[in-house]
């Protein structure tokens, strides 16, 4: 949900078209955070401090953005040499006004381009900012929120420049501002300096240095102010501000996460991290424009992370989409899933599940009330998959909370409650938001994230880490199923005391580990389910059933179809059927049922009958040595056999077809996979 990237060098001679790039390869790997518009700012013309920085916007994609700039090569210098220079970009995921040039960052102060800024997420109060400034003689050109910060800037820069700095000028912005922000500043006033912040959204700091030739030894320090002497002759420095890691990964692995309130800052080749010790009031809800010298900052230490990320994660490889190349990175990806928490005995025998960083919490959580788990779309989908083996397994109370409903029912949560927050980005603003109210009620969080370092990773007191690695097509599949395996190993490690459940434990435990080849055999159903898709093109609508552990396989086979394949599709559970839905149900209408071996079996079987007998179209999903059921199948076509394993475990076999159906369903009708309509990876807005 809008991407933003930031690029600054010091001492490390760039040209202005390196720069350029620089700026769009940071965009392209977030363009699926948004892919709206775009936009970016760099400085043109020999002297930095006196000439006006170039602004382009396009709406659209980067693409887009980069045939503007290839039209417009004869105004940019692109030899022109700079020692230092900053550029800031962004990709959008349209809020407030339609896609639309004007409505695209960067966004600008004036004419002059004095103070141009990029900005993900939601300023609350940017009407009655806006009209404030508006009274005062400012002219707005677009319908978005993040306008007023450059006009807010640059009008706090004519009354109190005298008196602060770059940094400090930011600070005096954003005690204004209300809302959620990751944000990046760059003015002509201020050369070679970069201003960043956060609040509520992802911002990550980069570091990357290099000694110029002949040299031995550089230097980094998180002080802003590092004596020359020791640092500028010596060593080149290259900064970047990315919203995600995927925008960092090929530039350098150095990395800080900013904390909410921090502000970073980029000038004479160092950076500083400073914190605002009292920012807005929420509720304050009328600006006061005035200088407040009470707004005060102090300089913090951030720990500088390597990211463990490697650059082919962030490629499509030999794939066409990266859809299709994270549905067939499912069996690396759950073994990653696995690593080190399944442990073996010398024989090579699974023994038992151990869970690092969930060893001193899982007494806390069999001794809860109940169990909660709280997530978003696919997310939730998990939680739906995995609910019936968590209630078996610890015999708690197991219950599940769309996030997006948690604040507006105001959920009884309470201090004995133990609830699982599932988010692949770890950013989902509803789920962050149920996470905090939960916080508030003292309850145990416990996160499900795949991104390490993200808000919800850090906000939860307990958690894993799903290692799916990086999922960059919008739709989520990798995440899912090894969201599903986290979240079946815990189940497992909250049940290890239970001596009645031993037997159980260890089949569900020999089924998890054969998981990477079972999934790479039902990922051989891809050409079955292209010939499928071909049946399937041209219709308008598809109703999946399920129940048991499959409900979830419908629920998440039928949002795949309608997200992508941009196809009606419904996910019903089959106990429901005579409730309702049979009345759609007529000899064109194409159905799938999921009907593969588990203590639900007999009941699909009748819900097939039932349907059959209705002439309906069924395509079945059946376990592989399961030949009864072929002859309600409308044609073989319609039959689809997948691989078997323990019962609890079948739905992360069973949406592997159904993931493949809707990806060659969306190619035959023509749609972007990894960028569906009006849809980002990153919801960080409410
Ligand atoms: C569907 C999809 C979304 C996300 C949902 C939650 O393919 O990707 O439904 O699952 O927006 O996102 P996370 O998991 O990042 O919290």
């Amino acid at each position: 949900m809008c991407g933003i990237f930031a690029y600054s060098n010091w001492n490390c001679p760039k040209s202005q078209k390196e720069i350029v790039e620089k700026l769009l390869t940071g965009l392209k790997r977030l363009e699926y955070r948004g892919y709206d518009s775009a936009g970016l700012a760099l400085e043109d013309g020999e002297d930095v401090s006196r000439t006006t920085a170039k602004v382009f916007r396009e709406t659209g994609k980067i693409a887009n953005l980069e045939g503007l700039l290839e039209a417009s090569e004869k105004d940019l210098h692109g030899d022109l040499v700079f020692e230092s220079h900053c550029g800031i970009a962004h990709t959008r995921w349209a809020t407030h006004g339609p896609p639309a040039p004007k409505n695209s960052h960067p966004h600008t102060s004036d004419e002059e381009n004095d103070f141009l800024v990029v900005h993900n997420g939601i300023i609350t109060n940017h009407q009655a900012l806006r009209e404030t400034l508006q009274r005062k003689g400012y002219m707005f050109e677009s319908d978005t929120d993040t306008e007023v910060i450059p006009k807010l800037t640059k009008y706090l820069f004519d009354k109190f420049h005298d008196k602060c700095s770059f940094r400090q000028l930011v600070m005096e912005v954003l005690r204004q501002l209300h809302g959620a922000y990751a944000l990046a500043f760059k003015s002509r006033h201020y050369p070679g300096e970069l201003v960043a912040a956060k609040r509520g959204s992802p911002l990550l700091l980069g570091i990357a240095e290099g000694p110029h030739p002949g040299e031995q030894h550089a230097l980094v320090t998180s002080e802003g102010f590092v004596p020359t002497s020791k640092r500028a002759k010596r060593t080149s420095m290259e900064f970047y501000f990315a919203s995600d890691a995927s925008a960092m990964v090929e530039h350098t692995k150095r990395v800080l996460h900013l904390e909410d309130d921090d502000v970073a800052h980029i000038h004479n080749g160092g950076y500083g991290i400073y914190r605002m010790e009292k920012i807005h009031t929420e509720g304050e809800d009328s600006p006061s424009l005035a200088y407040a010298p009470t707004v005060k900052s102090a300089e913090v230490e951030r720990t500088i992370e390597t990211l463990t990320m490697e650059v082919e994660q962030i490629m499509k490889g030999n794939f066409d989409h990266f859809m299709k190349k994270e549905i067939h990175e499912q069996p690396d990806a759950i073994q990653q899933t696995m690593r080190g928490r399944v442990v073996f005995d010398a024989d090579g025998n699974v023994q038992r599940v151990f869970l690092g960083g969930m060893v001193d919490y899982l007494s806390t959580i069999r001794r809860s009330r109940r169990i909660i788990l709280c997530g978003c779309g696919t997310s939730y989908n998990s939680a739906i998959a995995v609910r019936q083996l968590m209630e078996e397994l610890t015999e708690l109370p197991v219950t599940l909370e769309l996030a997006s409903d948690v604040l507006d029912r105001q959920c009884p949560f309470f201090r004995d409650d133990s609830i699982i927050f599932i988010s692949q980005s770890g950013e989902t603003a509803d789920t962050l938001r149920a996470l905090e109210y939960a916080k508030s009620k003292g309850a145990l969080c416990i996160g499900i994230v795949n991104v390490v370092g993200s808000a919800i990773s850090r906000a939860t007191d307990c958690g894993l880490h799903i290692n799916a690695g990086a999922e960059i097509g919008v739709a989520s599949t990798k995440a899912y199923t090894c969201q599903i395996t986290s979240m079946v190993l815990l189940a497992l490690a909250l049940s290890e005391d239970s001596r009645s459940r031993a037997d159980r434990r260890m089949d569900i435990m020999r089924g998890v580990v054969t998981l990477p080849d079972t999934m790479r055999r039902a990922l051989e159903l891809d050409q079955k389910m292209l010939a499928l898709a071909r049946t399937l093109v041209d219709e308008n609508s598809l109703l999946l059933f399920g129940r048991g552990y499959n409900y979830a396989t419908a629920l998440e086979g039928a949002l795949k179809v309608k997200e992508v394949a941009l196809l009606h599709s419904e996910g019903i559970l089959a106990g429901e059927m005579k409730h309702g839905p049979l009345a759609l149900v007529d000899e064109t209408l194409p159905l799938v049922v999921i009907a593969t071996r588990d203590s639900s079996y007999l009941k699909q079987k009748s819900v097939i009958e039932q349907l059959r007998a209705r002439d309906a179209r069924c395509i079945l999903i059946v376990s592989e040595d399961d030949d009864s059921l072929d002859k309600f199948a409308s044609n073989e076509d319609m039959i689809i056999k997948v691989p078997e394993v323990c019962d609890c475990l079948q739905p992360l076999i069973n949406i592997v077809p159904l993931q493949l159906l809707s990806y060659h369903l969306t190619v035959l009708r023509g749609h972007n996979v990894d960028q569906p309509r009006n849809l980002a990876k990153s919801v960080t807005v409410e």
